[in-house]
């Protein structure tokens, strides 16, 4: 089956034109430049005049919940959310339930993914205190890297011992991607504020203060040196301040922006709540921007999701009940490309940080751009007239987004995955299966 794409504004590389693309099969075999001349053969043609052709996006950091907390979320779902979204890709975060320590635990993912999601995906596999030992055992096609988390969130993955941490850190040949928060400093500032308010559960504008600055920094900093340290490669997940940005080199030092803590500042919280409780949490106007700052001028290397859904009653009370976390993949290309006709960023640059550099940092085979061989993982988004965000278009199974509310100025008009169309603007074809990604790490 041949699909022609024609005269669509193609992203490719640093480079945009009008072009045409043909998918033969899983691959794109032909990619040309100009408008389209009838000659080429194809079973359907596809006129994509006056539309954007991105790479698929490939988010690089969400937790959709399965196994094991599946009435938050699952694999089916949330992979129905991406694709709708333009997302083609995705690597799942270890903290479901059980988590995914073990080898047996990461197989039992992937079976669960081939049978039930839409896209393609991949697992990072989650360390802990004790099990650096199996890291050379982990078949390195099949995973992007290994998960840390040097602060404790939803689940319970805490790495807090410096024997582990030096063997982690000296062990591991993949990425390693730290969740970077110092507990010990997010325990102190919760019983502060809690003595201070005379409440055990502190109102949700307290979030920053209790996961402060400081306990991103001093734990950023720590990952920082261990790397040095080993020569392992870091990227450091969801940076929340400008003090940490300073840290990343862009070569070994890599690190993360979320669309969640790109758009919304503490300002938020009272309009919000804990809709938009997250950690690390939300931070300044000030750091917002300087976030910004740093994606648009290559300091900050990528932007994810860290789509993080739970039900709504989940969210209820203050900073210590209230549930971490909010879904955002199925509106992250959307939300972007709101930057791009703010001015912040072109639209080349949101390739790099949502499809390229993802697979560049963790070695993705052959996807992430629009090239001749590459797997068809497309999305053609359009520009149009202003839309308000309802919460009956979420289809992640939350059923809520914190972008309720907001205006938009984009759609996402088909998005295809390995060749296929998984979503033609209004629906999405939940029979299809993605793929398991592949990893080249150390050849690309
Ligand atoms: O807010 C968060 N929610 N941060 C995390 O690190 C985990 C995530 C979740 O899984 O809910
Ligand atoms: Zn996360």
């Amino acid at each position: 089956m041949k699909t022609l794409i024609t005269n669509a504004i193609i992203v490719c590389g640093s480079r945009s034109f009008v072009g045409s693309v043909v998918i033969d099969g899983k691959f794109i075999s032909k990619i040309t430049e100009g408008e389209y001349q009838e000659g080429i053969k194809a079973d359907r043609i596809i006129d994509a005049t006056g539309c954007w052709l991105l790479p698929g996006v490939i988010d690089s950091h969400v937790h959709l919940r399965e196994p094991g907390l599946t009435r938050k979320a699952d694999i089916h779902s949330e992979s129905i959310a991406a694709a709708a979204g333009g997302v083609t890709s995705y690597f799942d975060m270890p903290n479901t339930s059980p988590p995914t320590v073990t080898t047996d635990a990461l197989e039992t993912k992937f079976r669960i993914a081939s049978g039930k999601s839409i896209v393609n995906y991949s697992f990072f596999f989650g360390a802990t205190n004790d099990n650096a030992d199996i890291f050379p055992e982990l078949n390195a096609q099949r995973i992007p890297g290994v998960k840390l988390f040097m602060g404790s969130s939803t689940g319970n993955m805490l790495v807090d011992n410096k024997d582990a941490l030096n063997k982690i850190f000296s062990t591991c040949k993949l990425p390693i991607v730290a969740h970077c928060e110092d507990t010990a400093s997010v325990a102190h500032n919760m019983r502060q504020i809690v003595e201070k308010e005379g409440s055990d559960d502190p109102e949700i504008k307290f979030h920053p203060f209790i996961r402060s600055r400081e306990a991103c920094l001093s734990s950023s900093s720590l990952a920082v040196g261990m790397a040095r340290r080993y020569d392992a490669k870091l990227h450091i997940a969801h940076v929340t301040t400008k003090e940490e940005i300073a840290l990343i080199d862009g070569d070994r030092i890599t690190g993360e922006a979320t669309v969640g803590h790109l758009l919304f500042s503490e300002e938020d919280y009272g309009r919000l709540g804990s809709r938009i409780k997250v950690n690390p949490s939300i931070k300044t106007i000030a750091d917002r921007d300087a976030l910004r700052k740093a994606i648009a001028d290559g300091r900050l290397q990528t932007v994810a999701t860290d789509h993080a859904p739970h039900e709504l009653k989940d969210k209820e009370g203050g900073c210590r009940k209230a549930a971490s976390g909010m879904p955002m993949l199925q509106f992250s290309l959307i939300s972007m490309l709101g930057f791009v006709d703010s001015g912040l960023l072109t639209i080349e640059r949101l390739v790099e940080l949502m499809c390229s550099t993802p697979a560049r940092l963790f070695s993705v085979y052959k996807r992430g751009c629009i090239r001749e061989g590459y797997y068809a993982d497309l999305v053609v988004v359009r520009h149009c007239g202003p839309w308000t965000l309802r919460a009956s278009d979420v289809l992640s199974k939350c059923g809520w987004s914190p972008l309720e509310g907001k205006t938009f100025s984009w759609r996402v008009e088909r998005t295809f995955c390995n060749g296929e169309e998984i979503y033609d603007g209004m629906s999405v074809d939940t029979s299809h299966r993605g793929m398991e990604i592949e990893f080249r790490h150390g050849e690309i």
